[in-house]
């Protein structure tokens, strides 16, 4: 899915925490978005995701302004990821669910991802007694399992041990190889960047420049 902003403008009561004229992320592609602290990274991923509709200009998902099918082909991995409070199985479940996916298929596409993921030994634990890197694995976990059209990742890895790091990574790099499916991803690590993204988005002070 290719987004493209033009004028946005999001405000936090006087404070203006964005400013962007025009921002294209490009199809098919793993964009990263760099920055400091509060430059607005995530405030600008959950505009885009659809959560965040108070702010000015417009946002288009391939020519087209949000609707729902739009909504239910795109998926947004939280910096604080949230979970429900049931096993990890059906967190991990639950977006097929939602799409109408039959059981059958459901059970084969959830253990294949637990297997992929190497998480078979928290498919039993409730969500929300899991660490937080434990979390962050299961929610992009999650998000893969329905093959969204976009997938917006704030700081995926933050809380993650450097053998998980490779399993999340080959595994984002995987999703976006064999599904065509467009990536942008929030990270402070700039090796990361490198190691993941086509193209680099970097924001200061609510304000886009572009590296590479
Ligand atoms: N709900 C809110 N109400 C008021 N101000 C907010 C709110 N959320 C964020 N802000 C402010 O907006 C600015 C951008 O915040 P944002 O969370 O988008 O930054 P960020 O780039 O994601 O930072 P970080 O790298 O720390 O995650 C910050 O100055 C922050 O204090
Ligand atoms: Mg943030």
């Amino acid at each position: 899915m290719e987004i493209s902003v033009v004028n946005l403008k999001k405000y936090y009561g006087e404070k203006q925490v964005l400013d962007i004229e025009e921002l294209t992320i490009e199809k098919g592609k793993i964009t990263g978005l760099i920055g400091p602290n509060g430059s607005g990274k995530s405030t600008l991923m959950n505009i885009i995701s659809g959560i965040d509709l108070d702010f000015f200009g417009t946002i288009r998902y391939d020519g087209k302004p949000l609707d729902r099918s739009i909504y239910m082909n795109m998926t947004l991995v939280f910096q604080k990821p949230y979970l429900f409070r049931r096993r990890v199985y059906e967190n991990i479940e639950y977006p097929l669910k939602v799409r109408g996916m039959d059981k059958g298929e459901r059970i084969k596409k959830v253990e294949n991802i637990i297997k992929r993921f190497e998480i078979e030994e928290l498919r039993e634990k409730k969500a929300h007694r899991l660490s937080g890197g434990e979390s962050q694995k299961v929610s992009l976990a999650r998000a893969l399992i329905f093959e969204p059209k976009l997938l917006l990742l704030d700081e995926p890895t933050s809380n993650i041990d450097p053998e998980s790091i490779k399993i999340m990574e080959r595994e984002i790099l995987r999703f976006n190889q064999e599904t065509k499916g467009t990536v942008l991803i929030v990270t402070h690590n700039i090796e990361q960047s490198k190691r993941l993204c086509h193209n680099i988005i970097y924001l200061e002070n609510g304000k886009v420049g572009y590296l590479e």
